[in-house]
């Protein structure tokens, strides 16, 4: 069924729809095989996975930046705001309102933090008194940044650079950003703290997220719905707390299940019907 065939009056178009979009890498490794999923506005959606499921390949191809990495879309296509998006630039991306956060966080080390959350503001032409307000909205949002102001990037902390790339986000005033991997290599309680920030992001600011996370835990945690990718496919989708009490996210991906520990013998059993799920 098309998104649109299921629409009624009652239920507004998503904000960000992908339709069954196929990826392939260097023209022969098929990566995406038909992925679709949509985000309503004003809503956290997890695009959950293990390493190599296709997660960041699913966001690049919403942000346009897999052109750069030798990736073709060979199918499917890609709406914001109802509109097509996928010919576009990432720079008229952001423009409209979506902005990317890559994984492994990408602040430039020898930049201050308060330089590197300036670098966010290039799409938009303030005024001094502009970008001031801007700087304090996401020192509002981020206290320990304004601490850090002047620090060089490259010597703060992970927890403080995952940070900065998502402040450095913000200054564009996105109406939703594609977070990759908010919690990789970071300390438990900072991940905590990093999530209710992008939990208060959403409520107070209305910025959607659609977040890639191979921490199945926090992020079912924190978001409304979620996509689990295996292979480059969706194999199960739902509201978070569903997901989070199904069975079989539990077994392949809390790590607990109500018939406690397996045998080996089981865990072959269930990666057989893991592979059957894909
Ligand atoms: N630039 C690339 N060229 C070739 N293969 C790639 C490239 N980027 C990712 N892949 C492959 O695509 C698959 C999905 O990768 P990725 O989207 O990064 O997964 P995830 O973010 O879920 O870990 C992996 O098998 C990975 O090796
Ligand atoms: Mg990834």
């Amino acid at each position: 069924m098309t998104p649109t065939a299921t629409q009624t009056p009652d239920t507004p178009p998503p904000y960000l729809s992908v339709n069954n979009i196929e990826v392939i890498y260097d023209h022969v490794i098929l990566v995406l095989k038909g992925v679709s999923l949509q985000v309503p506005q004003g809503k956290i959606v997890a695009l959950l996975g293990a390493n190599g499921a296709g997660k960041s390949t699913t966001l690049k191809t919403i942000s346009t930046l897999l052109r750069g990495e030798r990736g073709d879309v060979t199918k499917g296509e890609v709406q914001f705001k109802g509109e097509r998006v996928d010919q576009l630039t990432p720079n008229e991306l952001v423009k409209r309102g979506l902005s990317q956060v890559m994984e492994g966080r990408h602040c430039f080390g020898h930049l201050t933090i308060e330089e590197n959350l300036l670098t966010g503001a290039y799409t938009r032409s303030l005024s001094r008194g502009e970008l001031k307000d801007a700087l304090e909205k996401v020192y509002h949002y981020f206290p320990r940044l304004k601490t850090r102001r002047s620090s060089q990037a490259g010597y703060t902390s992970g927890g403080e650079q995952q940070m900065c790339a998502i402040g450095r986000a913000l200054m564009a005033k996105p109406s939703m950003i594609l977070l990759d991997e908010p919690s990789m290599g970071i300390a438990p309680q900072i991940v905590e703290e990093i999530f209710g920030i992008v939990k208060d992001l959403n409520h107070k600011e209305n910025v959607s997220f659609l977040l890639a996370e191979q921490n199945t835990n926090v992020a079912l945690r924190y978001a409304d719905f979620g996509y689990i990718l295996e292979n480059g496919r969706v194999v199960m989708e739902g509201q978070a707390q569903e997901l989070a009490s199904n069975e079989d996210v539990k077994e392949f991906y809390l790590g607990v299940s109500s018939a406690g520990r397996k045998s080996f013998r089981d865990m072959k059993f269930y990666r057989r019907r893991k592979r059957w799920l894909a």
